[in-house]
């Protein structure tokens, strides 16, 4: 059984909470794509965690955790969350990292961050984490792979083309800054295979093995659908792709094999970064692109508040009416939404754990929304600890429902 869950927006839509809740009847959570731009929050037993790599399905003692292929892994970041982990008494043992996995070399973060400054203005507002120039050189095939930290001899040969012929002439002809030393990195890279050596293996047939035993599987996605390299606000967007379509070539795993595509949203609309934004269009088209069939709606507490509230239902661009985002960033800019009004609820949700308890303003919300995305929305929540949940009724089929029958505080 495969569930895919993605964030519906730009990132940032409390995915965390909603993979944790998921995590706990999986029997293999996988990260398939993005590196540690990403930053899951988990509250779990009173206690926080951030993870940027590790899947939070850690928590877990009997989930096996899976970094997948199209994870671009920054080594030292994951040693230092690996380490976090293991001091709050929680077992690594589980932790499994595709050799397929693309790492991110010293000069990458360095590139993102003097490309960023030659834009200026037009600057995308990256995380500096590296992210982009490591998936630019994976498709350049000058990539650097986990499992060739097992082979120091073949890593020494590849840096000797790839820092001394292309790398370092860029960044001291280029960007007039001081060259990488070849041994430096070397030794360090050969240091983190000597200690991550025991978890890279080839997660192929370990994943063959947990879909023909029929395992409840869990892709985590990172990120959202609008920063999707092709159908996010490009340029505005990260280098992977995080829709359903990304997590499947991030993992190995066959679009036949998914059971059900959760989408995570949050109540109302926010990005990190630069670009143009907007709503309700977007979740629509969010739940098109993925083909998600059960919404996690978040943060809904975030507008006990606001009164009225407005949903943008269509944009008008150059006089005509659209359904979907266009892919013309700058008509996307310049372009007029169009809003329904609806009433508040002007009352605190926090502490309401059933659907039944939900104000009439906010069920009425709930309800629309989910009308305008074409998608029922399963999952409410309310706050960040994992009890801020109100499992809501006439749910889809798929773990979400498997957690529901689970749930002790569901009625
Ligand atoms: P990059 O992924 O560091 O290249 O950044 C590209 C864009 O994606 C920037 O606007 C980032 O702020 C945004 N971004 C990347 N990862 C995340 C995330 O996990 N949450 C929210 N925004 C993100």
């Amino acid at each position: 059984m495969v569930t895919i869950l993605v964030g519906g927006q730009w990132g940032d839509e409390g995915k965390g909470k909603i993979i944790d809740l998921l995590s706990e009847k999986a029997d293999m959570v996988i990260r398939s794509q993005g590196g540690n731009n990403a930053g899951h929050t988990v509250v779990n037993a009173g206690q926080e965690f951030r993870f940027h790599l590790i899947p939070s399905g850690i928590l877990y003692p009997t989930t096996t955790c899976v970094i997948g292929n199209g994870v671009v892994l920054d080594p030292r970041v994951l040693l230092e969350e690996m380490q976090q982990v293991q001091s709050r008494g929680i077992s690594i043992d589980r932790l499994v990292i595709s050799d397929r996995a693309h790492l991110i070399m010293p000069w990458h973060p360095i590139l993102d961050k003097l490309e960023e400054e030659q834009r200026g203005d037009d600057r995308l507002g990256t995380t500096w984490r590296g992210i982009g120039p490591a998936y630019a050189d994976k498709v350049r095939r000058i990539g650097f792979r986990a499992g060739d930290l097992l082979k120091p001899r073949f890593l020494e040969k590849k840096l000797g083309f790839v820092l001394n012929k292309i790398k370092n002439p860029i960044l001291q002809e280029l960007y007039h800054v001081p060259p990488l030393e070849p041994q430096a990195v070397l030794d360090e890279y050969t240091a983190y295979g000597e200690q991550l050596g025991p978890f890279i293996k080839d997660i192929f047939p370990i994943v063959q093995q947990a879909l023909t035993g029929n395992e409840q599987i869990l892709l985590e996605g990172a990120q959202g659908s609008m920063l999707d390299l092709d159908f996010g606000t490009y340029p505005y967007v990260t280098s992977s792709s995080p829709s359903a379509g990304g997590a499947l070539t991030g993992s190995g795993i066959s679009p036949t094999a998914v059971d059900l595509t959760m989408g995570v949203f949050k109540a109302y609309t926010t990005r990190v970064g630069y670009g143009p934004m907007l709503d309700g269009v977007v979740a629509r088209y969010s739940v098109a692109l993925n083909g998600i069939r059960s919404i996690a709606l978040t943060k809904l507490d975030v507008l006990d508040e606001f009164d009225p509230i407005r949903i943008c239902t269509g944009y008008i661009s150059k006089g005509e009416l659209q359904s979907y985002p266009m892919s013309n960033i700058s008509h996307l800019k310049h372009c007029e939404p169009v809003y329904e009004t609806l009433p508040g609820w002007r009352s605190s949700t926090a502490g309401i754990r059933r659907p039944e308890d939900l104000p009439k303003a906010a069920r009425r919300y709930i309800d629309r929304l989910s009308e305008l995305c074409g998608a029922p929305i399963d999952i409410v929540s309310v706050g960040a600890a994992r009890d801020q949940t109100i499992w809501m009724q006439g749910g889809q089929t798929g773990l979400a429902v498997r957690q529901r029958e689970h749930e002790p505080s569901h009625p």
